[in-house]
């Protein structure tokens, strides 16, 4: 089975989706280990409560990125990780870590990519007045939002939302779509070297 560590900064009700999807036998995934760069994260705690194995790894207990990404990297690799899922991870990688660590990395996006990468991806929607938006699972690369798309899937976007009501509207959605990405990148049906339709 192949080993699954998920790097967290805040709720991690995506966190939560997947240990729910692991114990329903929805994914064949062994959940080794979530770290977070917030000690207090409420997805360690979950983590935690799920006997999954937790490490913090705080920007401000070392003396710079190169340091912080050294000790997180030691760490997947003692895990022996095939797979790193990021739910809510607010620090870029750098290129350098995404080469060394050599394994799939995902990430969720609330914003059907490419449209509104970044921060505040609900309120960006909002404020263009899009009437569809959704969300998006990809690999991650160097860049910001910008890998190659595993899964997207989309929600409506109604003239009295807010942030919230959208974000919660998207939520619902990712927490479905995560594990089902996850499942394919397990089953080697989807590989980051290449777009899906590019030859
Ligand atoms: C989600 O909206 C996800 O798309 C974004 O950060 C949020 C994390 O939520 N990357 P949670 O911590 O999984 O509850």
């Amino acid at each position: 089975m192949k080993r699954l560590a998920v790097l967290a900064s805040g709720r991690g009700s995506n966190l939560q989706a997947i240990i729910d999807a692991v114990r329903a036998g929805e994914l064949a995934l062994e959940i080794v280990g979530a770290a977070s760069d917030q000690p207090g994260a409420q997805a360690l705690a979950r983590a935690a409560v799920a006997g999954i194995p937790t490490a913090a790894f705080p920007r401000a207990q070392y003396g710079s990125r190169a340091e912080q990404e050294a000790a997180l990297l030691a760490w997947l690799t003692s895990l022996r990780v095939d797979i790193v899922a990021l739910a809510g991870y607010m620090r870029i990688l750098s290129a350098r870590f995404i080469q060394e660590l050599g394994c799939p990395i995902l990430n969720i996006h609330p914003s059907l990519l490419p449209a509104f990468p970044g921060l505040n991806a609900q309120r960006q929607a909002l404020d263009y007045g899009v009437r569809v938006s959704g969300c998006t699972v990809h690999f991650v690369d160097e860049g910001v939002d910008s890998g190659p798309i595993i899964l997207q899937e989309a929600v409506p976007v109604f003239p009295d939302d807010t942030v919230e009501s959208l974000s919660e509207r998207i939520l619902k959605v990712e927490h479905r779509v995560y594990p089902q990405a996850l499942k394919m990148v397990a089953e080697g049906l989807v590989r980051p070297e290449r777009r899906c339709g590019r030859g």
